[in-house]
């Protein structure tokens, strides 16, 4: 709770201890338990009871009619703008009531391409469900004047319904993928499906809670007394080491009450513009301190269990570095890193989904199941910037955002529905076009020249 960069909006209190923050409740809450059979005919009862309203609405054809529109990302300028002292609602509400019901159509189709024996899981039907309520909510707005200041506040309450009915998609879709996991097990072809999709869904998500954040934030009247200057959740001079210490000191809270212990930081900052300011970037410090927490939990967690109590803990090295183009931030540990061959694998969501029962009921406040990464990774290029790990085995990692130093680079990413997205779904398993090394010794007796 101590933490400055904790956004309002991200967290709501569902949970527990509060010290992690951002979209905290979908990465650690302890979803992980069996569905009962009760549970499930219920779900499934909604889940019908939903979908049988939205053909009655003609939502399978909204449906259509939007996602032949691509969604128009939007730069921090923009967002920026928006938010401004001649900001006017009524633009805003007349922008979001066409480009949510895009951004949410072009999903909506793509979850209709997953493998059927994952779309008929009853938590992706909740999810799917969810969709469609929020989309028609949004729809009723269609033929409404901007003009009225009650039609304004109705837009905002519902954006905030929205909001919160979405909080848990992330491990509810996570349970999907588990349950479909625990009937089909895993394949290559699978998990690069499950890949490609989630890393989609997951990208609209952010952006479309990035959309309805700013609108409620900035309209609702009031200014953060924690950050007055903020623009909705964006800091036009975000203090990018200020919230490297931020994250350092929530993970090491976290790690202090897990491990009893915590190795030190050692923070660097080198901005070759000019050697004196502090580097400083327009971004959301929320998303920013959500992907250090992670990357500093992961490496403290990795020193602690590579290193003997007894002797002292090597410290975690960050560089923050600012040029013309980047701003990169390197979080250095020295936690014995991972094998090459697996370093793809962390970034899975197939693979890393781990409902370990001993982690989901500490809470998993050190780890979560498995989607700190990939998650993370999302929040980087959302605004066109990446994550990724160089790790040594034997030695440490290094985990490094890349991010872009320049307001007008930071344009949103956004996943569009066409005709190389469904392609990209009926990938099949083809042979591999490299060759597949024999474990047998090479019987080279064949080769013998006759004598
Ligand atoms: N700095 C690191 N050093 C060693 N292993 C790491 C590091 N960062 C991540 N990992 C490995 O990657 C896995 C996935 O990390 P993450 O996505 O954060 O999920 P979680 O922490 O919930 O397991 C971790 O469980 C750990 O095995
Ligand atoms: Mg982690």
């Amino acid at each position: 709770q101590t933490s400055k960069h904790r956004e309002p909006c991200h967290s709501l209190s569902l949970s527990g201890s509060g010290l992690s923050r951002g979209e905290r409740t979908e990465n650690y809450s302890p979803i992980f338990f069996p569905q009962s059979d009760l549970l499930k005919t219920s779900t499934m009862k909604f889940v019908r009871f939903i979908m049988k309203n939205a053909t009655l609405a003609n939502v399978p054809k909204h449906i259509e009619h939007f996602a032949k529109f691509s969604p128009s990302p939007l730069s921090m300028k923009q967002f920026l703008d928006f938010g401004s002292t001649n900001a006017c609602e009524a633009t805003s509400f007349v922008f979001l009531r066409q480009e949510l019901p895009v951004r949410l159509s072009n999903i909506m189709k793509e979850i209709n391409l997953l493998p059927d024996r994952l779309l008929t899981t009853p938590s992706v039907q909740m999810v799917q469900s969810w969709y469609v309520q929020s989309l028609m909510e949004i729809l009723a707005f269609l033929d409404k004047t901007p003009d009225s200041h009650s039609v304004l506040d109705e837009f905002v309450d519902t954006l905030v319904n929205i909001r919160n009915r979405h909080n848990e998609v992330v491990p509810t879709m996570a349970q999907g993928v588990i349950e479909y996991k625990s009937v089909f097990g895993q394949d290559p072809v699978t998990n690069q499906n499950i890949q490609y999709f989630l890393d989609r869904f997951y990208m609209s998500r952010i952006s479309i809670r990035m959309l309805i954040n700013q609108h409620t934030l900035v309209f609702d009247g009031a200014t953060n007394p924690l950050h007055p200057n903020t623009i909705g959740s964006i800091d036009p001079h975000c203090d990018v080491t200020e919230v490297v210490r931020d994250a350092y000191q929530s993970a090491k809270l976290v790690c202090d009450q897990y491990y009893l212990s915590s190795p030190d930081l050692m923070l660097q900052e080198m901005n070759v513009n000019n050697r004196k300011q502090p580097i400083s970037i327009v971004y959301v410090p929320s998303h920013l301190y959500h992907m250090l927490f992670e990357l500093f939990k992961n490496a403290m967690r990795a020193t602690i269990e590579n290193h003997d109590a007894s002797n002292r803990l090597p410290p975690i090295q960050v560089m923050v570095a600012i040029g013309g183009e980047d701003l990169s931030i390197k979080v250095s540990d020295r936690g014995g890193g991972v094998p090459f061959r697996k370093i793809e694998n962390l970034f899975s969501y197939m693979y890393s989904t781990a409902p370990t029962p001993e982690r989901a009921v500490s809470c998993s406040l050190q780890a979560g199941f498995g989607y700190g990464l990939p998650i993370s990774r999302l929040y980087a290029q959302y605004f066109q910037g990446d994550l990724q790990l160089y790790s040594m085995e034997g030695y440490g990692t290094d985990a490094v955002i890349h991010m872009k130093a320049l307001s007008t680079d930071s344009v949103e990413r956004l996943p569009v529905y066409n005709k190389t997205a469904l392609r990209n779904y009926k990938v099949s398993q083809e042979a591999d076009d490299w060759c597949v090394p024999s474990r047998e010794p090479l019987d080279l007796t064949i080769y013998r020249v006759a004598k």
